[in-house]
């Protein structure tokens, strides 16, 4: 993962993040907590857009995929079953001199420390990734549960309730979006690795014949959203073929991102075989196995996931999107050097239409147009400074439409619409702007 690295543009992301409040470090005023991260007014409306997305995506539009919102402390034998509790660790290391600790695998060297290159390093141990706490009065080992390590595992215990209650017939999915913790040994790379994230997962049951089938399905459908709904450019992702596969799964794919630090992972489409449903029979004692009741035939369904981190997806969008554009600042005759721009996909950016009164004198039409066009769209109400530093505010954090009031906008009944990533301007009739609007965004 280490090829390709743009630290500069690293920094551009985390700064613009931190500068107009998209993401920020958690309990800042203390120093901070490594690996938790606070979305900031603008960074939880992307997020939530880009939550709303996928969701439209994988559960509104489908009538064989179903939602669920579990807890995040569950049983503890679930985590027992899962193989989380016994194997879900990875190897650390510290260094004895400069008290940097690593993941070993993270390592180019792993018998130098990259720090201050002491070769003074402790043996490798594992550990284990699960964050422990305590339920009931007494903190000892029998009240000890686990905040869950992925949204994934409750879906497979609440199968047969789901499966009871939407009376759904394989093939069929369950989908979950939630917080997922892990006590990262090394949380590095801004939000990318984070020890408190949200996850958005689906997994889908069907007969053991038809799960190549799915598996191509669904690994089709994730690669055409990227493209088409978040619209990643061709060379900004690929697809990683997993040759060393864990025992029970039968194929696998990484959807991975030209993130600015090199290519990293995003999501995961996995044929995870019987695997889950089979040791939650097992251990529950409960049988998890499905009936076709066309057949008679009882069987433990195939299951494809598919699941992707909304903090790593956010990060990827930003990186997508970033853009810094000298020659644009000519065209606005703006005296800086360059301008910062976001190409974000409308449908998710944090504000889609900026209402931007061109003199305080009409602020009071401009509001109440800005008030009618809030009820569709997000959109803000700017007064402050010139126009030009205005449109440079607006296309800083992504936002696609520019509705300028100006003095005509009263006797014409019309606005000037300023588009972000031409920065062409269009006369459009106050009566027509929200079809217009609306039209621009699904486009
Ligand atoms: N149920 C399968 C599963 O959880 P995973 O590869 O461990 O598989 C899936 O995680 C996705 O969750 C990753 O592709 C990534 O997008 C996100 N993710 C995992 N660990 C993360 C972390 N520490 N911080 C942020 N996102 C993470």
């Amino acid at each position: 993962m280490a090829e390709e690295k743009d630290n500069a543009l690293m920094e551009k992301i985390v700064s613009l993040c931190k500068r107009r409040g998209f993401v920020f470090q958690s309990s800042e005023i203390y120093g901070g907590f490594n690996g938790f991260w606070d979305y900031g007014p603008y960074g939880c409306r992307m997020k939530r857009a880009i939550e709303n997305l996928w969701w439209h995506e994988m559960v509104e539009t489908r009538d064989n995929v179903e939602g669920l919102d579990s807890t995040i402390i569950c049983h503890p034998m679930v985590w027992k079953a899962s193989g989380h509790v016994d194997q879900f660790s990875d190897l650390m290391t510290d260094c004895k001199d400069c008290k940097s600790r690593f993941r070993v695998d993270q390592m180019e060297d792993p018998t130098t420390c990259s720090n201050c290159g002491s070769k003074n390093l402790t043996e490798p141990r594992e550990f284990n990734l699960m964050l422990q706490t305590y339920v009931g009065p007494v903190f000892d080992d029998e009240h000890k549960a686990y905040l869950r390590a992925e949204t994934c595992q409750p879906i497979f215990v609440d199968f047969n309730q789901i499966r009871v209650a939407s009376r759904q017939k394989l093939p069929f999915g369950i989908a979950q979006v939630g917080k997922s913790f892990r006590n990262e040994i090394n949380p590095r790379n801004f939000t990318f690795r984070s020890r408190e994230f949200t996850q958005m997962e689906m997994e889908f049951f069907c007969e053991e014949a038809q799960g190549m089938e799915f598996f191509e399905y669904w690994k089709e459908q994730r690669i055409n959203y990227y493209k088409n709904k978040l619209k990643f450019k061709d060379d900004f992702f690929r697809i990683y073929v997993h040759e060393k596969l864990a025992h029970y799964a039968k194929a696998a794919i990484d959807i991975e991102v030209k993130f600015p630090f090199g290519w990293g992972e995003l999501e995961g489409v996995h044929h995870r075989g019987t695997w889950d449903l089979s040791q939650h029979s097992k251990f529950s004692g409960q049988n998890l196995e499905y009936m076709d009741h066309d057949t008679g035939r009882k069987f433990m369904p195939t299951c494809i996931e598919t699941s992707v981190g909304l903090d790593r997806t956010f990060l990827a969008v930003l990186a997508n999107a970033y853009d810094e554009d000298k020659a644009a600042t000519q065209k606005e005759g703006m005296d800086e050097d360059v301008r910062i721009v976001l190409h974000l996909p409308a449908t998710i950016a944090p504000i889609q239409v900026a209402v931007l009164p061109l003199s305080k004198k009409l602020n009071e039409n401009a509001e109440k147009l800005y008030k009618e066009l809030n009820e569709h769209f997000r959109c803000e109400f700017d007064v402050t400074g010139s126009i030009g530093k205005r449109y440079r505010r607006q296309d800083e954090i992504g936002t696609p439409f520019c509705v300028t009031f100006d003095f005509e906008s009263a006797a014409d009944n019309a606005v000037t619409v300023r588009h972000r990533d031409s920065m062409e301007q269009e006369r459009v009739s106050i009566d027509s702007l929200n079809k217009y609007l609306q039209d621009k965004i699904n486009e």
